[in-house]
């Protein structure tokens, strides 16, 4: 069996650039960091066994203290409240998402502002606050049908969005508003590692994807290459079964934004490990053949 792994897997820039932040910070400064830095549970213990507390409403840092915002962002109201209780913020909002905070803000003068995302991610609700209060979080067609019209509707995308989700619900909303601005606020490194993964899908008798079974970005990966040939997904190497790879040629790995380089490279040795222990079976049952 042979293991191909996607060209592009692993940390995005604004996840590593958000876990360089915080391994500084934590040099110089009691740390906390607002929510997990990312999903993924060995990285969050690691960060923590350097220092990096986890907190989970900024009302629990203490005066003094450094608070990392992680690469989602948040809503500008936290960093008042940040203020008003003397913790210094050091912001590692990605610069993706900061830009599509920016246009909220700008959008939410003109009229009705729609996110394209789970209302529920904290990097949604950030963008929501950003633009006050007339905005809205929409994931699906069917939603998008379901609104009222409006004069003038601004939409914009979770970073992680699929394009083509996107792009059928702006379509959509052009039967809402005769004035609708499109911002495809979309990350490439979301783009690029779907794309890749898919093409990597076809050409493979199983994928593996690694990456935090919570994180929305991972599930999503994970739901591409299943769409084009059998996949699992593990957050770490001890989850692999040798019997996903039993008779098979070529098995494909790829990992989510927020899987650091360490944790694949394990996965992919265990992988070449197991393909190892069958080659070998295969062997012995063809020399006790012969
Ligand atoms: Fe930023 Fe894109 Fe990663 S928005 S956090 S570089 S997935």
């Amino acid at each position: 069996m042979k293991v191909i792994q996607a060209e592009k897997a692993g940390f995005c820039f604004g996840v590593k650039r958000a876990l360089d932040m915080a391994e500084r910070t934590v040099q110089n400064s009691a740390t906390v960091s607002l929510g997990p830095l990312i999903h993924n549970q060995q990285v969050v213990d690691r960060m923590e066994r350097q220092g990096v507390q986890v907190i989970h409403d900024v009302e629990e840092a203490q005066a003094g203290a450094t608070m990392i915002v992680r690469s989602h962002g948040v809503p500008p109201e936290i960093y008042q409240t940040a203020q008003n209780k003397g913790i210094q913020v050091v912001d590692a909002t990605c610069p993706f998402v900061q830009k599509a905070q920016r246009l909220a803000t700008e959008a939410s003068k003109k009229g009705q502002v729609i996110v394209v995302g789970d209302k529920h991610h904290p990097e949604v609700q950030g963008i929501l606050g950003w633009a006050g209060g007339n905005a809205l979080a929409i994931e699906t067609v069917q939603e998008a049908q379901e609104l009222p019209a409006y004069e003038h509707v601004s939409v914009l995308a979770q970073t992680t969005q699929p394009i083509a989700n996107f792009q059928r619900i702006a379509e959509e909303l052009k039967h809402h508003t005769p004035e609708l601005t499109v911002f495809n606020t979309i990350c490439n490194a979301t783009e690029e590692r779907q794309t890749v993964a898919r093409e990597l899908s076809k050409e493979v008798d199983v994928m593996v994807v690694v990456g935090g079974k919570n994180s929305a970005n991972t599930r999503k990966l994970a739901a591409i290459c299943a769409e084009e040939t059998e996949t699992h997904l593990i957050e770490t190497a001890e989850e692999l079964n040798e019997n996903w790879f039993k008779g098979i040629q070529i098995a494909g790995l790829t990992a989510g934004a927020s899987t650091p380089d360490w944790i694949i490279e394990e996965v992919k040795n265990k992988m070449t490990e197991m393909n190892e222990m069958d080659d070998n079976t295969l062997n012995m049952e063809n020399w006790a053949d012969s």
